[in-house]
């Protein structure tokens, strides 16, 4: 990260701490909802399955950066999905570069090929080993496999949603991060149990179970992306919700937080590791700003 940008979060911060301010710095953009694949723990996916309009990302892009946002994310559905006007996805990460974004990731299901050099981080779902994630999103595993090897930059990050299917892959997911060179970090998230999908939410007990492998992974040199302050508040959903630093728009609608801010009861049971660790970080705790500071500058 450059000196500027890294002065730039650090005065957001100190002036968030402290005088408790509310404003914005991470937001996403929803390009579709349209996916390839019907995952088992997801919501999301081809509810409209509408591609929005070069035009009108563009706009919700600057309305983003108007708002203060500096932390963009593109998100879905599958994002490259994504084409219109003979713009790509790769398009609407230069734009956003260009417009003044500090940092710019994309998510994905990493079944097409993956050529985003100027993203900051591919955040790349992989939900366990082989037959793990294979059960929770179809055939997909070698495909991605391959597509990580052809990337052309290293600037993938595997994104994981633990749940009951995959509450024991932990482990190989770090271990495959550690061996592929295009793969620089792991990130976790617990599952949030939508209502159709609440017989896949994780006990207290299985997820202090994941904390465990996940902390004893990253002190054993796995490049784990995540807090191991912020666990025994992701344990006990005790984080405060939502966080009022992230807002999501998808087709012109804003929410603060995340698209799931209107499903009645959701934000206690929260598996989502960015919340815990940003409400934390803007609460003033000590121990997720150091911790923080040591990650971010290691894998941004
Ligand atoms: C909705 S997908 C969109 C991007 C892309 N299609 C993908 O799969 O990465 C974004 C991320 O949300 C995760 N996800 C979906 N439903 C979830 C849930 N209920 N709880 C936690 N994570 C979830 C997915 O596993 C994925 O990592
Ligand atoms: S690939 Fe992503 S958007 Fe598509 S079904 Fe799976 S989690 Fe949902
Ligand atoms: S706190 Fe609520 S709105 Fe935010 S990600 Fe969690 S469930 Fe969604």
């Amino acid at each position: 990260m450059k000196f500027s940008h890294f002065l730039h979060f650090a005065k957001f911060g100190i002036k968030t701490i402290l005088f408790r301010k509310k404003e914005p710095i991470l937001g996403t953009v929803i390009v579709t909802d349209k996916c390839n694949l019907k995952c088992k723990h997801c919501s999301v996916n081809n509810i409209t399955a509408v591609v929005h309009p070069y035009d009108q990302i563009i706009k919700e892009m600057k309305m983003l950066y108007d708002m203060g946002v500096r932390i963009l994310f593109f998100c879905g559905g599958e994002t490259f999905l994504w084409e219109e006007g003979g713009h790509t996805l790769r398009d609407l990460v230069i734009e956003a570069k260009q417009m003044g974004f500090l940092i710019v990731n994309v998510v994905t299901n990493g079944t097409y090929p993956i050529n985003l050099p100027e993203a900051n981080l591919i955040l790349l779902s992989l939900d366990g080993d082989r037959e793990r994630h294979n059960a929770i999103r179809g055939d997909t595993y070698d495909r991605i496999m391959e597509n990580i090897k052809n990337a052309t930059a290293n600037n993938i990050c595997f994104y994981m949603a633990i749940n009951q299917i995959n509450k024991n892959a932990v482990r190989d997911v770090c271990e495959t991060a550690k061996e592929l060179p295009n793969v620089k970090a792991v990130s976790f998230n617990f599952h949030t149990p939508y209502p159709d999908t609440a017989d896949l939410a994780l006990s207290k007990e299985e997820k202090a179970e994941c904390c465990r492998t996940i902390a004893e992974m990253k002190r054993g040199g796995a490049p784990v992306f995540n807090l191991v302050s912020a666990f025994p508040y992701l344990i006990n959903n005790s984080f405060p919700t939502p966080c009022h630093q992230c807002v999501v728009v998808e087709n012109g609608k804003i929410s603060t937080c995340g698209r799931c801010i209107d499903v009645p009861g959701l934000c206690e049971k929260c598996g989502y590791f960015f919340v815990a660790e940003y409400t934390l970080l803007f609460k003033g705790k000590l121990k997720i700003v150091f911790e923080m500071l040591k990650t971010y500058l290691k894998y941004i």
